[in-house]
């Protein structure tokens, strides 16, 4: 297992060859499968539901699956993805009513829990249910579509989330959503990240291998 970990996000993947597509970057060198979960409602945009998941399975993808849900509710697709086959599931904090509850409901359906923090929610969310959290999600762009530009301030946080897992001796992962390209994975590995999502800078580029490389070029320098 790689220390630092490349996040596929599907978003910016062509859906009318979803498996192939799949099967393409996780071969090219990719950790992990990110599958953004959007409602038209939490977010203005709309996406895939846990029939696609469970159809990636059931084509043979066994890589991680990390569902990254921005939807509200939460707890009825937390099962439903946990049957699908995921590996995390994340939710946005105000997309629950209650969330150490969602939190719970995810590792009793036998998931990994991740909480997804928009770039002006507080880490105080994090900081409240660490000892439930496998993945601290930090979204680098306001959610809701592929191919925005990394807001700077995401660095800061991620140090400051960092050196609370360090002190509080948690081995919570630090995963960082939206605007990741060659040119900044670096800093943010530097900053503390651990678990790096990328769409469209790898499902737009010519080479998935090379532009996967490239990342980890960078981020083991
Ligand atoms: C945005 C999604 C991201 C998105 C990232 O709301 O959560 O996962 O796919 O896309 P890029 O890498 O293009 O910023
Ligand atoms: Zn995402």
């Amino acid at each position: 297992m790689h220390t630092y970990q490349i996040a596929a996000s599907i978003l910016s993947a062509d859906f009318a060859r979803l498996g192939e597509e799949v099967s393409t970057v996780l071969a090219a060198g990719a950790d992990i499968i990110h599958f953004d979960v959007m409602d038209n409602h939490f977010v203005p945009n709309l996406t895939v539901g846990p029939m696609v998941c469970q159809a990636l399975r059931n084509y043979g993808v066994t890589a991680p699956i990390d569902v990254h849900l921005m939807v509200n509710p939460v707890d009825r697709l937390i099962k439903e993805f946990a049957a699908a086959g995921a590996t995390f599931i994340s939710f946005h904090p105000k997309a629950s009513t209650d969330v150490a509850n969602s939190l719970k409901l995810i590792r009793d359906h036998g998931c990994k829990t991740a909480l997804a923090l928009n770039p002006d929610t507080s880490l105080s969310y994090f900081e409240k249910y660490a000892e439930q959290i496998d993945m601290l999600l930090l979204m680098s762009v306001h959610p809701g579509f592929a191919g925005q530009t990394f807001i700077p301030s995401t660095l800061d946080k991620i140090r400051h989330a960092k050196k609370f897992i360090t002190e509080k001796k948690l081995a919570t992962l630090i995963e960082v959503d939206g605007g990741i390209k060659i040119d900044n994975i670096g800093a943010i590995a530097k900053a503390g990240a651990n678990v790096f999502v990328a769409g469209s800078a790898i499902f737009n580029s010519s080479n998935y291998e090379k532009t996967i490389a490239e990342f980890r070029n960078e981020i083991s320098g």
